[in-house]
C-alpha cells in the first residue's frame, strides 16, 4: 500500500501495509472455500476477541451456507508481543458437541491462542474443528494445528488496524498498518 499516510499510537509510528481492498478480497476467497467445505454443513463459528470482531461481520456476510456464530473472549498479548499465557475471558457458551465449528482468528502469531482454544473446543466433543485465520505470521507459528483457511501471509512485524491493536488502539482502522520501528 503506497503513499499513505503514517500514523502514531501511544509512542510507536505505523506506515500503510494492507489496503480494506486487500483485506476484502482475501475474506471473499476464504469464503468461497469455507461456503464449498461446508455446502451440505451448518458450522458453528467462533471467532475470537477482540481481534476478529471485524473479520467475523466481514466474513460472515459472505457465507451462504446455513450457520451459527458465537464470540468467545482470549488474551495473551500486552504491548507488540505474546505474554506466553493466554487468559480465557469469556468461555465457550453454546452447545459444540457434535458441530462442525470453525474456530476464527484475526491473526495466528506464535499459536498460543489457538493451541489453548482448540484444546477447550475439543473437551465439548465437536464433530470437527478447523481453524480460519485472516493473517498469519508463518515465521512464528510453530504449533500443531493445520490452518484450513488463511487470509494472508505477513512477515513476523507488528501490525494494528481491522480490529488488531497496539495496547487498545487502532482496532477501528479500516485499512492495516506495519510498525515503523
Ligand atoms: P498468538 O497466541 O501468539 O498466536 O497470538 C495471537 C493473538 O495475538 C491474536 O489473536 C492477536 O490478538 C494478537 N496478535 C498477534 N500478532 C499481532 C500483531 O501483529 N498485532 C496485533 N495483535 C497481534
Ligand atoms: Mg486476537
Amino acid at each position: 500500500m503506497q503513499g499513505g499516510k503514517t500514523i502514531q499510537l501511544h509512542d510507536r509510528t505505523f506506515e500503510p501495509y494492507l489496503s480494506e481492498e486487500t483485506i476484502l478480497k482475501a475474506i471473499d476467497k476464504m469464503a468461497q472455500k469455507i461456503n464449498q467445505d461446508y455446502h451440505d454443513k451448518s458450522p458453528l463459528i467462533i471467532p475470537v476477541l477482540n481481534g476478529a470482531f471485524m473479520v467475523a461481520a466481514d466474513l460472515l456476510k459472505r457465507i451462504n451456507v446455513k450457520c451459527e456464530i458465537s464470540f468467545t473472549k482470549l488474551s495473551s498479548y500486552s504491548g507488540t508481543s505474546t505474554t506466553g499465557t493466554v487468559k480465557t475471558l469469556i468461555g465457550l457458551g453454546d452447545d459444540i458437541e457434535g458441530r462442525d465449528i470453525i474456530l476464527l482468528e484475526d491473526i495466528v502469531d506464535t499459536g498460543i491462542t489457538l493451541e489453548k482454544l482448540e484444546e477447550e473446543v475439543e473437551k465439548f466433543k465437536p464433530k470437527s474443528v478447523k481453524v480460519a485465520t485472516l493473517l498469519v505470521k508463518p515465521d512464528a507459528y510453530h504449533f500443531r494445528i493445520p490452518l484450513a483457511y488463511v487470509g494472508l501471509e505477513i512477515p513476523n512485524k507488528f501490525i494494528v488496524g481491522y480490529g488488531l491493536d497496539y495496547d487498545g488502539l487502532g482496532r477501528n482502522l479500516r485499512d492495516i498498518y506495519v510498525v515503523t520501528n
